[in-house]
């Protein structure tokens, strides 16, 4: 007899697996309730947030652990600690995997890990994005050594993923001791404000050890991996904003390195010239002005997703859209610390214009620096090792590069800053451009020390000299003179020239030597 025309027992059958189901979908509804009432969803909660309504398919569902260690025999709930599969956002495929902190406080073990690697490997095998939801107590601890073994095939997976698709993870409760180096080895890490904490060692240990006291939140909450450590791209008030922004995100991205970002459909006339454009550096070469009022008049529809905003304040990076296109963008920031490059700041960079190479997202770099950052600080902490990050990863870039000189563009940071010589491939200065080996001021001081020290009236000498080096220095035109600086343009035409720019590079291909991998200082 077929299963079919025996209707009791295959109703049996399909109500065994319903409650099986059921049993899957919610293994304690104590640990739910604790989990809301810390403001915080459960994994599929957040997993149907993130994806678009009714797209998600599950793997997995009745993946069991087999430890029989610590009694751990006694409970074999469904599915284990992490819920897995994949769906999709705005219409494109995604992969995921979202730890469940209801289940074993979503401590990771062999099944775990096996869920986690094998949906990694699907989003490696058909080329598209994979968003990782933490929330969990780190290894787990009944199953010793095997679950760092377990750890370790993450990590192989994310190495082995990394330029390849797109890892974003998302932090959304704790992450501690090595399993931070998963989400570390990812293109982007979200947190949210206040429940979620990311630390190699708690603060119990860090007193023991060292005898500082310190709490979870000022130890590894998402405002010290945004502001502090650098560690975390972005902060979101609460978990509803978390996964907007990361829909937003993806949206940037392409599914994978063979791919472009997806173009939109432009809602901003490619010819829009904004007038203010012409009047947003100040007169006076020292005054500050905030490079993002540039970018928003710049951009389509004035809408910029800025990366790691509270860090390194100094540099700018993040993505916009000219006439549909994703473009990268790297800013120095005229009004923090002048726009002086330092250590993090050239770290900042180098990881986003990476990030953007990787994925085949043109960069537009807006250039308004005094240079690097003088002082022992600087130079004891590595400027010189961080600074060539910066100045590798533009240089190794291949993807279509843009450069706009808005102001200040001196010295060794002249050529970090996407100039010709590292590969730029339109190079463009506004007019009140100061394109030199330092500033008037600086130089004169040098170079006519003599002269001024013999001088009767060394004030006003100097101040002669000053005129002098600015009227033959201190401007575009001698670079532009050696073709360095494709074109001269007035501010208000800056978006059709990128746009006109970026249509012409869409065919551009770079012939690269032969070697297993560049050696980037580290
Ligand atoms: C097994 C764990 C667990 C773990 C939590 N649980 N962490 N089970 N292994 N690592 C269990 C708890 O026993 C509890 O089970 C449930 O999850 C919820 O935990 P609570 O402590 O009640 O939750 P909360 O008060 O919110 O505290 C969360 C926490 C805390 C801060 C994460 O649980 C904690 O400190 N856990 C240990 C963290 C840790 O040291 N992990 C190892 C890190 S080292 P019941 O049954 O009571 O509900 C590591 C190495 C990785 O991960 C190396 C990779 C190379």
């Amino acid at each position: 007899m077929s299963r079919l025309s025996d209707p009791e027992t295959f109703e049996a059958k399909l109500a065994h697996l319903t409650e099986l189901r059921e049993q899957a979908m919610h293994f304690s509804p104590e640990a739910e309730e604790k989990q809301h009432a810390k403001g915080k969803y459960t994994a599929r909660e957040r997993i149907e947030k993130l994806l678009d309504p009714g797209s998600f398919q599950e793997l997995d569902t009745f993946v069991r652990h087999r430890t029989h260690d610590f009694d751990l025999d006694k409970q074999r709930p469904w599915g284990d600690a992490v819920v897995t599969g994949h769906g999709t956002i705005e219409g494109r495929r995604v992969c995921v995997f979202s730890q469940d902190f209801t289940v074993f406080g979503g401590s990771l073990g062999e099944v775990m890990s096996e869920k986690m690697c094998k949906v990694m490997d699907l989003a490696a095998k058909i080329g598209c994005p994979v968003v990782g939801i933490n929330d969990s107590g780190g290894a787990r601890i009944q199953e010793g050594v095997v679950s760092l073994g377990a750890y370790g095939e993450v990590f192989q997976r994310n190495v082995m993923s990394s330029g390849v698709i797109p890892q974003i993870s998302l932090i959304m409760g704790p992450c501690a001791g090595g399993a931070v180096y998963s989400p570390a080895m990812t293109d982007f890490i979200m947190m949210v404000k206040e429940t979620s904490h990311m630390f190699i060692t708690g603060p119990e240990v860090i007193k023991t050890v060292t005898g500082e006291e310190v709490d979870f939140e000022s130890l590894g909450g998402a405002m010290t991996h945004n502001q502090k450590s650098g560690v975390a791209h972005y902060a979101a008030e609460d978990e509803d904003h978390l996964l907007e922004d990361a829909r937003y995100l993806i949206g940037f991205l392409p599914q994978n390195n063979l791919e472009t970002p997806q173009r939109v459909q432009p809602t901003d006339d490619p010819d829009r010239m904004d007038p203010e454009l012409d009047s947003v550096v100040p007169e006076s070469a020292n005054k500050p002005y905030d490079m993002r009022d540039v970018i928003g008049m710049i951009v389509d529809d004035g809408e910029f997703m800025e990366i790691q905003e509270h860090w390194a304040k100094n540099i700018v990076i993040g993505f916009a859209r000219l006439d549909g296109f994703t473009v990268g963008i790297v800013g120095n920031q005229p009004s923090q610390m002048a726009g002086v490059l330092d250590i993090d700041a050239s770290c900042k960079g180098a990881r986003f214009v990476r990030t953007c190479d990787a994925f085949n997202i043109p960069i537009l770099t807006l250039c308004d620096v005094p240079g690097f950052l003088p002082g022992t600080s600087q130079e004891w902490g590595g400027i010189i090792r961080h600074g060539a990050k910066l100045l590798y990863a533009y240089t190794e870039a291949t993807v279509p590069k843009l450069t706009v000189i808005t102001r200040k563009s001196y010295g060794g940071a002249y050529d970090v800053m996407a100039s010709k010589h590292i590969g730029a491939d339109f190079n463009y200065a506004w007019p009140q451009a100061e394109i030199a080996v330092m500033g008037p001021e600086g130089a004169v001081n040098i170079i006519y020390r003599k002269d001024l020290a013999g001088s009767p009236t060394p004030d006003e000498r100097r101040q002669t000299l000053i005129a002098d080096y600015k009227a033959r220095f201190a401007n575009p035109y001698t670079a532009a003179e050696r073709g360095y600086i494709d074109d001269v343009i007035i501010p208000h035409e800056t978006r059709p020239k990128l746009i006109a720019a970026l249509h012409t590079l869409q065919t551009k291909r770079v012939a690269q030597p032969k070697r297993k991998h560049g050696n980037i200082p580290l």
